[in-house]
């Protein structure tokens, strides 16, 4: 089943013309499918249900508050990495209860507001950070609950840019101070130990880097526990890969099923926070062609939408599909995609074979509804593009395109003294 089907050569999102939206949303903007988020969310709840479990939706992967507020309604919680994360959350209808707060580097401002808005738990990554909890909980008259995050140190077997469970990431605590984390933090009297938690990267594809940190997990896990700790919430943080180009990663299910195993003998909640997952082939970005450029030595598709748009190919030469929206007869053509930007790192694909296409046709760039928008930026004083949902055979814009009055909105120009 795919939401972003052809029909007669031309690219639909469910049962809407993509070139419909582009007329009226102008371009470039990311278009998302809420039948493909049902699904996906319904995959992977039912799937986490063989445990135990409370998914967090990982709020990075994409933010938009109409995506969140979907899957918060549908039941799930949130896994946030900011004061800024939480407010949407928040606005998107969170229940508050399960929310879990990640990061390395949680501001005391950020850590005041996580406390007043009464989240689950805080996934802690190092010690001054939970003295620093204890500190804050403390002037609150509250007590906070946490979990340790510990680097397992397991190679995920990924991009280096989105490993984080090897000894030489920032990420967590080295396991062989797991035990001196949690009796210090024994000691402090506004922390409520609550949790242990790992999270060991970022769009897995194999299953043996999952089942060698849980095994790791496990065993740690049942360490601490008998030296009397009250471990109610094993969380496992995110990681599954999603296809982009012919990767095949694992089911949730057999995943799930795996890690059961696992698991059997435990008996708290068992803690997921995907992200990508649920997002990631739930979106598109779609983009005009402004130029077709012959150098001599190669050809350049340029078109509207660039790396401060979609910055997963210059940043990680990250792999996403390119088609055409209406999809022409006659002679492909070979040509890298690139975007405006004063970089040479500004390209969507390179040396990729199109069916024929002319100026002012659109492109579709698949596999880009996580870690797109949510990473896109102002660079070159471009405006941040729309954000459009399609449910069935209609279409919201979830988000306006920024005006060049957005760009200098919160700028000011202080007398200059010439
Ligand atoms: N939990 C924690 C603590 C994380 O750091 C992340 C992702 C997730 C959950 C969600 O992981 P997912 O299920 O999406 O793999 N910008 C990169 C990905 C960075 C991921 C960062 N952490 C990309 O575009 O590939």
């Amino acid at each position: 089943m795919n939401d972003f089907i052809f029909k007669d050569n031309e690219l639909y999102c469910e049962d809407v013309p993509v070139k419909n939206i582009a007329s009226e949303a102008g371009t470039p903007f990311y278009l998302y499918s809420l039948a493909t988020l049902r699904r996906h969310f319904k995959v992977f709840d039912e799937s986490s249900k063989v445990l135990n479990s409370l998914v967090c939706y990982s709020v990075k992967a994409n933010s938009n508050i109409a995506v969140l507020n979907f899957l918060f309604k549908m039941g799930w919680g949130a896994d946030i990495v900011s004061g800024g994360e939480l407010f949407r959350a928040i606005k998107a209808g969170v229940d508050v209860n399960k929310v879990v707060y990640s990061g390395v580097g949680k501001t005391e401002g950020e850590i005041e507001f996580a406390i007043k808005s009464n989240i689950l738990m805080f996934n802690v990554e190092s010690i001054p950070e939970v003295f620093l909890i204890d500190k804050v909980a403390g002037r609150l008259g509250k007590k906070a609950k946490i979990s340790f995050r510990i680097n397992p140190n397991v190679d995920p077997k990924t991009h280096p840019y989105i490993s984080t469970g090897l000894k030489k990431n920032k990420f967590g605590i080295n396991i062989k101070h797991a035990i001196p984390a949690y009796e210090t933090a024994a000691g402090l009297s506004s922390i409520d130990i609550a949790g242990l938690d790992c999270h060991i990267g970022s769009q897995l594809t194999e299953i043996s880097p999952f089942n060698d940190a849980v095994a790791i997990v496990k065993e740690l896990l049942d360490k601490i526990m008998s030296k009397g700790f009250n471990i109610r919430y094993l969380d496992l943080g995110g990681g599954l890969g999603i296809t982009y180009e012919n990767e095949m990663p694992p089911h949730p299910s057999t995943y799930m099923n795996s890690i059961k195993n696992i698991l059997k003998d435990y008996g708290g909640t068992v803690i997921f926070e995907p992200g990508r997952l649920i997002a990631g082939n739930a979106g598109i970005f779609i983009t005009k062609i402004i130029y077709n450029k012959d150098t001599g030595s190669k050809n350049f598709i340029i078109v509207d939408g660039g790396m401060n748009d979609l910055i997963r190919p210059a940043l990680y030469e990250a792999y996403h599909e390119i088609v055409p929206v209406i999809k022409r007869v006659g002679p492909r053509i070979k040509a890298d995609i690139v975007g405006p930007i004063c970089e040479s790192a500004d390209f969507l694909g390179k040396d990729r074979v199109l069916s024929p296409v002319s100026e002012g046709d659109l492109l579709a760039v698949f596999s880009a509804g996580a870690y797109g928008f949510s990473m896109s930026s102002n660079y070159n004083s471009r405006p941040r593009s729309a954000e459009v949902l399609v449910d069935k055979d209609k279409f919201h814009i979830i988000r306006q395109r920024e005006t060049y009055e957005d760009l200098i909105g919160k700028e000011t120009v202080p007398d200059h003294n010439i």
